[in-house]
């Protein structure tokens, strides 16, 4: 298959469902071979087999983004595997969400470390490969909490430390030809935004109905859409595109 990312690679994290498995289908549809980690591994292996079913070149790994170890030896693999690493997605993401007065010092912990720690781990494992290619596109997926959210200090902070991790990035990298961007989604269809529904004592529907209200393109986001903007900061020709912050939320954020 050729495309428009034919000959790249493309490195996602938490791509065996949801938002990052989307962005994954996009890259592959359009030519990229890639490579996913997740700590998931059953659902990991379902979309491994999903892909190959469809003919792409995927390489997977079982790993926590949280654990420099484990994100540097997938880094390793994949460029032993597929000769490079040329778009990196720093996807995964959980939430602990709680009001400040309940939140434990885990939930803060493990927020700030799959998000913040994670990219950070991704971002530095693979510099090395694309400050010696000349050539990389790292996109951070911040999210419209970094704006402040209830419930969610410690989901907030992070997402609003990635948009800062983006800028920082893009001023050191972009002498190396690498662009570094950053995508904030707002309400989007996955599990992770099912399990809150549920987790508040809704239904997934009553969510939907009771946002809907205050998105102007009157629906809710599907893992697509943020596929497309990724895709447009992996494009080689968006390599004046750099450090910036994308919201993706169908309407204008405040
Ligand atoms: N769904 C939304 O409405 C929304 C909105 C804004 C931002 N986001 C962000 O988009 C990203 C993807 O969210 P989603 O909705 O697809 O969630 P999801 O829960 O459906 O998928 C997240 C994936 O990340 C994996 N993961 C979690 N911790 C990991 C770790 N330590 N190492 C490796 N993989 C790990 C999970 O196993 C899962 O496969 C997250 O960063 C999330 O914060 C989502």
């Amino acid at each position: 298959m050729s495309g428009r990312f034919t000959g790249r690679v493309a490195f996602v994290t938490g791509g065996a469902r949801g938002i990052g498995k989307g962005v994954a289908l996009r890259f592959a549809e359009e030519g990229a071979k890639v490579a996913i980690i997740d700590v998931d591994e059953v659902t990991l292996s379902a979309t491994v087999e999903d892909f190959r079913e469809k003919g792409y070149s995927v390489y997977s790994q079982v790993a926590d983004v949280a654990e420099a170890d484990q994100v540097q030896g997938a880094v390793e693999q994949t460029v032993q595997t597929f000769g490079s690493i040329d778009v990196l997605v720093n996807n995964a993401g959980v939430t602990k969400d709680n009001l400040l007065f309940k939140m434990t010092d885990e939930d803060w912990e493990d927020v700030m470390g799959v998000h913040l720690r994670g990219a950070f781990n991704a971002a530095r494992a693979v510099q090395k490969y694309m400050v010696d290619q000349k050539y990389g596109r790292i996109i951070n997926i911040s999210s419209t909490s970094a704006l402040g959210n209830r419930g969610q200090t410690n989901y907030s902070a992070a997402k609003a430390g990635l948009q800062g991790f983006t800028k920082t990035l893009a001023i050191e990298l972009g002498k190396y030809n690498i662009t570094t961007n950053c995508i904030a989604p707002g309400f989007i269809e996955t599990d992770m935004t099912r399990d809150t529904a549920k987790r508040i004592g809704i239904t997934f529907e009553e969510m939907v109905q009771g946002s809907i209200k205050n998105i102007p393109v009157g629906r809710i986001g599907a893992p697509a859409d943020i596929a497309n903007a990724a895709a447009f900061f992996a494009d080689e020709k968006s390599s004046f595109v750099n450090g910036q912050v994308l919201y993706v939320a169908g309407g204008p954020t405040v």
